[in-house]
């Protein structure tokens, strides 16, 4: 299914000939389409390119209503297939657009982030957000082929590189393997590709396994969530405050103060914990959290559709390499925590 390439073009043109599809779409954002449309010509004509604007505010139903739209006006059957290229917003909102036109045909997802490379474009999930709530809408649908071109990193912004990291680091704690030992050295030059095919590789073996043993999320694939209660509590109050963070950096933060609860409750080992704020310093800055933001972030977390019954849960390290799933946590321990986070990011 995931295949590694260093042509893309003639990946892509391969995999559509062996599928005889009756129809080829691609699906891009402004901003990929410009960089790497390129890659398309010979293969899918340029009237079959769906163009929707970039950015996480459009993925929403609006923008899939343009491209079920799009599809129908140029005879989309259910022989067609989508060609997604982009970050995991395309990605999601171009398979979720492919699972339900005419009731699901076929997709390709060509991932052109780190975090779409190593986390969105695996795994089946797709989705758009809906009513200020996160990819609330969507479905399971595996894609037909995905293809890992890493050179599309080249053009990436710093900070998207950054906000896959991330990810990377989550899937260096969930294995004790290569990944950690290279995730502890910081986030590496651009122009190490073979460091970076290993990194993409390793994420995605990791990623793979974890979704093969539970992929409708009933149990164990909760651990992929590790730092992102904390993390999307964050993100929302920066967002209310009027200023931003990245949801890599916001998950990084995740991940040191998730750590943080599970030594709260004797669950995390000091050392765990330590290598975990290490990896996470190398790249990212510990912003202390406002005090009046604690609250605000408990109750978003309350409201979060993770808990059950209004309790917290999550899943938290005990060491590097051992991930407890589903961990039900008090309201005033995960407060301790983020104290105590405070202290320690003061101190940095
Ligand atoms: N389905 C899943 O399992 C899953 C997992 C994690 C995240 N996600 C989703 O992924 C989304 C975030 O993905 P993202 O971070 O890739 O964001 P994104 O798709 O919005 O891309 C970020 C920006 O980078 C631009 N861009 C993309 N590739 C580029 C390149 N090679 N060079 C230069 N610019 C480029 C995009 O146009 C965009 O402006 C969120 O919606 C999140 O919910 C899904």
């Amino acid at each position: 299914l995931i295949s590694y390439t260093a042509d893309i073009a003639s990946s892509l043109q391969h995999a559509i000939r062996q599928g005889n599809f009756n129809k080829v779409f691609a699906l891009t954002d402004t901003n990929t389409w410009n960089l790497f449309h390129h890659i398309f010509k010979n293969i899918i004509p340029e009237e079959n390119h769906i163009i929707i604007p970039a950015g996480e505010q459009h993925k929403n139903l609006g923008t899939a209503e343009l491209v079920w739209q799009e599809l129908k006006n140029h005879h989309a059957d259910r022989n067609s297939l989508l060609v997604n290229l982009g970050g995991g917003m395309v990605t999601d909102l171009g398979g979720f657009c492919a699972a339900t036109y005419m009731r699901g045909i076929a997709f390709m997802q060509i991932p052109t982030t780190l975090l779409c490379m190593v986390d969105a474009a695996v795994g089946g999930k797709n989705g758009v957000n809906f009513n200020t709530i996160k990819n609330l809408v969507g479905t399971f649908h595996d894609p037909a082929a995905v293809f890992i071109y890493a050179d599309f990193l080249n053009s990436l912004p710093e900070e998207e590189l950054k906000s896959g990291w991330g990810e990377v680091i989550k899937h260096g704690i969930i294995e004790d393997g290569d990944l950690w030992n290279i995730v502890l050295e910081g986030i590496p030059d651009i122009k190490d590709s073979k460091l970076w095919r290993q990194i993409i590789e390793e994420n995605i073996r990791i990623k793979e396994s974890v979704v093969q043993q539970d992929p409708r999320e009933s149990g164990y694939r909760k651990i992929l969530n590790m730092g992102h209660t904390i993390g999307h509590a964050l993100e929302s109050e920066y967002m209310k405050n009027g200023s931003y963070i990245s949801h890599g950096h916001a998950v990084a933060v995740g991940l040191v103060v998730e750590a943080m609860i599970g030594q709260e409750l004797k669950l995390t080992s000091n050392e765990a914990t330590k290598q975990i704020k290490d990896a996470v310093a190398k790249v990212f800055p510990h912003p202390a959290i406002p005090d009046a933001w604690i609250a605000e972030m408990i109750t978003s977390m309350q409201s979060d559709k993770k808990t059950i019954n209004g309790n917290l849960h999550f899943s938290l390290p005990a060491e590097i390499g051992k991930i407890e799933p589903k961990v039900e946590v008090s309201v005033e321990i995960v407060h301790k925590a983020i104290v105590a986070y405070n202290v320690h990011a003061a101190s940095l």
